[in-house]
């Protein structure tokens, strides 16, 4: 995908129902029925862009009900960890309908938002950050040119996670920060084990009253349980070329910030 395709609006897949139940849970069926992607390491990037296509009218107000409004705090979490002020750049890669970016936005640094579903942008036109089309396998940046960069609930969704950390080093100065906000894995057992019924059960069924296209909601799950722990994810993110990683546990580790830096000598 180049700059500027627009994804989703070629009529490459009609978005159709594509769930079924199994057992008490929703499971998304193969993406041939519709344009949802596969939620382990095979995703493929135009079925993951039209997915997100089609649930970016009501993306905003679905995350916050089915976050309980937690989402909130994550973002405001990242901003800290970010730690970006005015005079620098930030990079905000699957930034979705830019809510993520606004948020980092106030720390007074510069801060851009890329993604590769032109409904998503198109969904937060209306936000005063500057938007890209990039696919974050071939970000259409120079390299060096961003002091942080950071990505809230999208590498799950990439196609080559790895490729794509090393993509953010690339396009980072020497020195510069990578913060990654990510559903992951919580910590105490018994509150594993509500929070997976939540995923699995009540979660899809939520998404079917709120969302416009609830079984991007069943690969939400289904992607959620098979994403590396804290510390494998912490282990890709240094095999990419970072340092200093470090992570830390938001509600419970539902959600993990991942912190590391580009190496002053590259
Ligand atoms: C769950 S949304 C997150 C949006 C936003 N960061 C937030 O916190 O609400 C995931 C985003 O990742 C984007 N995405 C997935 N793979 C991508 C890729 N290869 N390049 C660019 N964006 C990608 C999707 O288009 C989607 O907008």
């Amino acid at each position: 995908m180049r700059p500027g395709d627009a994804v989703g609006e070629t009529g490459w897949l009609p978005l159709r129902a594509a769930a079924r139940r199994v057992g008490g849970t929703w499971r998304a069926t193969d993406r041939r029925v519709g344009a949802v992607p596969r939620a382990g390491l095979d995703k493929d990037p135009r079925d993951v862009a039209a997915m997100f296509d089609g649930v970016a009218r009501r993306y905003d107000l679905t995350n916050t009900v089915l976050s309980f409004g937690q989402d909130r705090w994550w973002r405001r979490c990242t901003r800290i960890d970010v730690a970006a002020g005015p005079g620098e750049r930030v990079l905000d890669l699957a930034a979705g309908t830019a809510v993520s970016t606004v948020e980092l936005a106030r720390g007074g640094a510069w801060c851009v938002a890329a993604d590769f579903s032109l409904g998503m942008l198109r969904a937060g036109r209306h936000r005063k950050v500057p938007l890209v089309g990039a696919d974050a396998l071939a970000l259409p940046f120079a390299d060096g040119v961003f002091d942080a960069v950071t990505i809230s609930f999208g590498l799950r969704n990439v196609a080559d996670f790895d490729a794509a950390l090393a993509e953010l080093a690339r396009v980072t100065r020497p020195g510069g920060r990578l913060v990654i906000c990510e559903f992951s894995t919580p910590t105490w057992r018994p509150f594993r084990t509500v929070y997976l019924e939540y995923l699995m059960r009540a979660l899809p069924e939520v998404a079917r009253r709120v969302s416009s296209n609830p079984e991007a909601y069943v690969y939400l799950a289904e992607s959620i349980r098979a994403w590396p722990d804290q510390p494998a994810l912490a282990q890709r993110v240094a095999a990419a070329g970072w340092t200093d990683v470090d992570w830390r546990d938001l509600t419970g580790g539902i959600v993990a910030l991942h912190r590391a830096v580009k190496p002053a000598s590259c």
